[in-house]
């Protein structure tokens, strides 16, 4: 039986959502088919092997137990990065399901470290994890690729500090209010601001710095908010569109993705016009292939309320994998059931690293 390694917790503020989405998958995918191996990362960064209850996950009491496990057999519960050890994670995994979200485990770090101990994993590789990580290097490629996308400015905390007012003068300028100051590295909203006035935009780069030294600064858009998830090595298959009515009216924030309960609704499909449908398709399938996404993704999009426009905001490369988050559902509404989603993405991982393998051996 295939020995899938399950990641979840991990070093980023998105701890806690990985925590749910991990403990969503444990609860639906086919033990028949799997044996599942846990591997639990706590927010300081040390990795510990779980085999305790699902419904400690999400809450964070598997943590205990796990360092528990680890104080008292330390030989069977420490993991070894070397690949020879018999330790090692190498040896023990036949294939790696990475549900961390944000830095450290969707940015392409940890893609890195499978690569390297040569682990077939789920989802994007190395380079297109890092790219849909990063907000100014995604826009950047999004506009080489034709796609409409609000204006954005990018800047950093060594600009920032050098002249912090030439900066504002810059963005209000170019960019102008309502505008939305984001970390370029981060996500489930966490550090991002949408600002008003210039008292605001101050506060806003401010906040952004705690999270990251680089930031992006876009016009915002008053907009409805719909979603495509994908799969697919290269070529994208699309799932039926859906649409987030936000508990927050003003944005999408922390508060309405993860504590709003069903003040927050999900709109599955959404109501779209054909050509508007159309566009999001087409927009979807080329931000895919721009970073060249295997296994999943979800692209979000932006629809201006006023006009109609649409414009591409990003690519989650691993989204939120809650029975209850949009990615799951329109797979459902697409007519894949859940535990056969992730089926597919084991597939789609080991299709990959199969063609990787046989390209490097020549073969191709
Ligand atoms: N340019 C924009 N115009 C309007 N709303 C925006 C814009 N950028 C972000 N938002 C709002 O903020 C939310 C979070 O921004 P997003 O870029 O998706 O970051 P995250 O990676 O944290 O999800 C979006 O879901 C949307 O509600
Ligand atoms: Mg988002």
């Amino acid at each position: 039986m295939t020995k899938i390694g399950i990641f979840f917790g991990g070093r980023s503020e998105e701890h806690e959502v990985s925590l749910m989405s991990a403990a969503s998958v444990l609860r639906v995918i086919d033990r028949s088919k799997f044996r599942l191996i846990l591997i639990g990362i706590t927010r300081q960064g040390k990795w510990l092997l779980y085999d305790g209850p699902t419904e400690y996950i999400a809450d964070g009491r598997w943590e205990a137990l796990a360092q528990r496990a680890l104080s008292e057999h330390p030989e069977t519960y420490e993991i070894i990065m070397g690949s020879d050890s018999p330790l090692s994670l190498g040896k023990r995994i036949d294939f790696a399901l990475p549900l961390l979200h944000g830095p450290y485990g969707e940015d392409g770090t940890l893609q890195g470290l499978f690569e390297s101990m040569n682990i077939p994993y789920a989802g994007c590789g190395v380079l297109s994890s890092a790219v849909a990580m990063d907000k100014i290097v995604a826009r950047d490629i999004f506009h080489r690729a034709g796609l409409t996308q609000p204006g954005y400015l990018r800047t950093n905390r060594e600009e920032i500090s050098r002249d912090s007012e030439a900066l504002m003068q810059k963005i209000e300028r170019e960019i102008g209010y309502p505008a939305f100051v984001k970390p370029a590295n981060m996500g489930s909203s966490v550090g991002l601001s949408k600002v008003k006035d210039r008292r605001e935009l101050a506060q806003a780069l401010m906040s952004a710095l705690r999270y990251d030294r680089r930031i992006i600064v876009e016009q915002g858009i008053f907009c409805r908010e719909v979603e495509i998830a994908v799969l697919g090595n290269y070529e994208a298959q699309l799932s039926a569109v859906g649409e987030i009515i936000s508990a927050n009216e003003e944005f999408y924030d922390y508060d309405s993705k993860y504590n709003a309960g069903d003040k927050t609704k999900l709109c599955i499909p959404a109501e779209l016009s054909q050509e508007q449908e159309a566009r999001l398709r087409a927009m979807a399938k080329a931000a895919y292939e721009a970073i060249d996404g295997t296994g999943f993704a979800r692209v979000d999009f932006l629809i201006d309320k006023c006009d109609g426009t649409v414009y591409i905001n990003e690519i989650n490369t691993i989204p939120g994998f809650t029975e209850y988050s949009m990615f799951p559902r329109l797979w459902m509404q697409s007519g894949l059931s859940y535990p056969q989603l992730i089926e597919r993405i084991v597939e789609l991982g080991y299709a990959r690293y199969n063609a990787e393998n046989r390209r490097q051996a020549g073969d191709e």
